[in-house]
C-alpha cells in the first residue's frame, strides 16, 4: 500500500527573542507523510530552511512520547492542536488533510513570555513547585510500598492528578491565563497521599501565593483549561484546592 502525503502551508510565529517583535511568516510544508508526528512535520521542514540557509523555526520537545510537557504549541486556535487528550508530540500528520492551511503560535501568556519563535520560558512553574510542590523526606532506606495504606479511591484520585506533565496548554488556553489546574494538580495529588499532610496547609499557601506573584490569572471557571489538558486532569482539582485553601487559610489565623 502506498503511503498518502500531503501539502500544506504553514503560517507560523517567527520572533528573534523576548524584546523583539514577531510576525506571521508562511511556508510550504510538502510531501509529508500523514504517518509523520506534527514536530516530525516541522523537523522537513527546518531541514529545507537550513539546507536554504535560513534560521530553522525553534520549537520545544524532549520526550516526543507524552511525558515531559515540552511540546508547547497553539495549533490552529488549540493548544497542542485538534485532538483531545493528546500532546503536541502525539498528534499525528492523518489528523490534517492534502491542503490544509495551519496556523502555529506559541502559547499565548505574559507570564511564559517567548524565547524565540515557538519556545517560551515556563520557568514560572518550576518556580511554584519549588515553593511546596513536594514531600520533604529524611533520607535513608526507602520503606516498604504497603507500610503506609493509602485508601484505593484516594490513591486512584491522587494518580490522576500526578500525571500533570507540566505543559502549560492550561494556562494558554484560559482568557486569563489563570494556572490554577497545574497548581491544583500539584497540591491535589499530594494532598489526598498520607506522606503529604505534614506540609499539606504551608504546601497550599506557598503555592497559590507564588501562583500570584508570577501574575497568572485567577480561574473563572470558562473550564477551557480542562478541555485542552492532555492528561484530562478535570475541575475537580481546582474546587478541591479551593477548599484546601480556606481551610488553610482559617487554621493559619
Ligand atoms: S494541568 Fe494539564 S494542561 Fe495544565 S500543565 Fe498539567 S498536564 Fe498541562
Ligand atoms: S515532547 Fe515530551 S510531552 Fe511532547
Amino acid at each position: 500500500m502506498s503511503e498518502k502525503t500531503m501539502n500544506l502551508t504553514l503560517r507560523v510565529w517567527r520572533q528573534k527573542n523576548a524584546k523583539s517583535d514577531g510576525k506571521f511568516v508562511e511556508y510550504n510544508a510538502e510531501g509529508i507523510s500523514e504517518d509523520m508526528s506534527f514536530l516530525e512535520m516541522l523537523d522537513v521542514v527546518n531541514e529545507g530552511l537550513t539546507a536554504k540557509g535560513e534560521d530553522p523555526i525553534a520549537f520545544d520537545h524532549d520526550c516526543r512520547e507524552g511525558i515531559c510537557g515540552m511540546c508547547s504549541l497553539t495549533i490552529d486556535g488549540k493548544a497542542h492542536g485538534p485532538l483531545q487528550a493528546t500532546t503536541t508530540c502525539q498528534l499525528h500528520m492523518r489528523s490534517f488533510n492534502d491542503g490544509d492551511f495551519i496556523t502555529i503560535e506559541p502559547w499565548r501568556a505574559s507570564s511564559f513570555p517567548v524565547i524565540k519563535d515557538l519556545v517560551v520560558d515556563r520557568s514560572a512553574f518550576d518556580r511554584i513547585i519549588q515553593v511546596g510542590g513536594f514531600v520533604s523526606v529524611s533520607t535513608g532506606g526507602a520503606p516498604d510500598g504497603n507500610a503506609l495504606p493509602v485508601p484505593k479511591a484516594d490513591s486512584d484520585v491522587a494518580m490522576d492528578g500526578a500525571q500533570c506533565i507540566g505543559c502549560g496548554a492550561c494556562v494558554a488556553a484560559c482568557k486569563n491565563a489563570s494556572a490554577m489546574l497545574f497548581v491544583a494538580a500539584k497540591v491535589g495529588h499530594l494532598g489526598l497521599l498520607p506522606q503529604g499532610q505534614a506540609e499539606r496547609d504551608q504546601r497550599v499557601l506557598k503555592m497559590v501565593a507564588q501562583m500570584d506573584e508570577e501574575g497568572f490569572g485567577n480561574c473563572t471557571n470558562t473550564t477551557s483549561c480542562s478541555a485542552v489538558c492532555p492528561k484530562e486532569i478535570g475541575q475537580d482539582f481546582i474546587a478541591r484546592m479551593n477548599r484546601d485553601y480556606a481551610k488553610a487559610v482559617f487554621r493559619s489565623k
